[in-house]
């Protein structure tokens, strides 16, 4: 076993981490673990977020088995009954004029928040900055997410895995990697405080442009790539087609869910569909087929941790995106 960062690590408590999806989310109390602590969700009847530890504090019953009416949620044991603030408002055993206890409220994570579709959780103070997507802004581009996933990896390990530049042509041979070149391009990264940017631009084989058919533009065209990290495990690659116009961006946001199991948030947002579902479902299907070729050998890595001591591991002028995911994640554990 190595040293390096494991699902569990404590320091990940200071980071905000995807929770569940914001479609998951209704009157409906349901849980979800995140960092091996389960978490109840639910909305209020005007759409406010509700998300607590999933324990009632009498004798620690999931809430997530409760039942919710008139904003108040009840625990399915005793009945003690939390009002939108979680606070226990009744205690059916004691009768109607009973003095509560002050301790009879619900645990709430530090901090909560949504974007771009997904429900942000930091268990205690977060000290990263807050994931965000900018094309989820723009009203140009349309969303489609990939079916939730979730599977025995290291978070660490499947963020160093999107961030690689190098395994395309290995990999996924079956899908895009046959039409990638196998050298990387020299590029540079470009760090701010616990996020970075790295970006490249390239020539490929257009073969999906119907101006290509049309002898409108070569087959050879120009394409730029922007990697976009934030501390510890968002993820987001933009793919800006410079000749044929376009631009396709995967955002991947992984949950370390136990000291072995993950769950994986991706989603797609692209502006050159004209609002086809058919065309956004291919694009969904493809990425979740490229997505189960890294799982493949992600899901089988014996020791599910990711080294930070850069010394235990070889470093090339093409791994300069994971050299920096390794030193940006040790500043953050060893800060925090
Ligand atoms: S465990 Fe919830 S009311 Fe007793
Ligand atoms: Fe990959």
């Amino acid at each position: 076993m190595t040293d390096g960062l494991r699902n569990l690590d404590p320091s990940l408590h200071h980071a905000w981490h995807p929770l569940c999806r914001s479609d998951d989310v209704d009157g409906t109390p349901r849980a979800f673990t995140l960092l091996g602590v389960s978490y109840v969700t639910y909305r209020t009847s005007s759409g406010g977020l509700r998300v607590y530890r999933n324990q009632c504090p009498h004798r620690l019953a999931p809430l997530s088995l409760g039942t919710l009416a008139s904003d108040q949620l009840r625990c399915v044991y005793h009945g003690w009954l939390f009002d939108t603030d979680g606070v226990c408002v009744e205690i059916p055993a004691l009768g109607e004029d009973a003095m509560i206890p002050s301790r009879a409220r619900l645990s709430s994570p530090a901090g909560t928040f949504e974007s771009h579709g997904i429900v942000f959780v930091a268990p205690l103070e977060p000290k990263t900055p807050r994931p965000c997507i900018s094309a989820a802004l723009d009203a140009d581009f349309e969303r489609g997410d990939l079916p939730v996933i979730e599977t025995r990896a290291s978070a660490g390990l499947l963020a160093d895995n999107f961030l690689d530049m190098a395994h395309f042509p290995f990999i996924h041979a079956r899908t895009f990697g046959a039409g990638e070149a196998r050298e990387v391009p020299s590029y540079r990264v470009t760090r701010d405080g616990l996020c970075f940017e790295a970006t490249y631009e390239h020539q490929f084989a257009n073969r999906e442009d119907e101006g290509v058919e049309q002898g409108i533009r070569p087959l050879l065209q120009r394409r730029r790539l922007t990697y976009r990290y934030t501390a510890p495990f968002h993820l987001e690659l933009a793919i800006e087609f410079l000749d044929a116009g376009g631009t396709n961006v995967i955002g991947f946001f992984i949950t370390p869910v136990d000291d072995e199991h993950v769950r994986i948030y991706s989603s797609l947002w692209r502006n050159d569909l004209e609002g086809s579902i058919e065309r956004m479902n291919d694009a969904v299907a493809f990425e979740v087929a490229v997505v189960n070729e890294d799982l493949f050998l992600q899901s089988r890595y014996e020791d599910l941790a990711l080294p930070l001591d850069i010394t235990s591991e070889l470093h090339t002028r093409a791994d300069k995106t994971t050299l920096e995911l390794r030193r940006i994640l040790r500043d953050f554990v060893t800060s925090v």
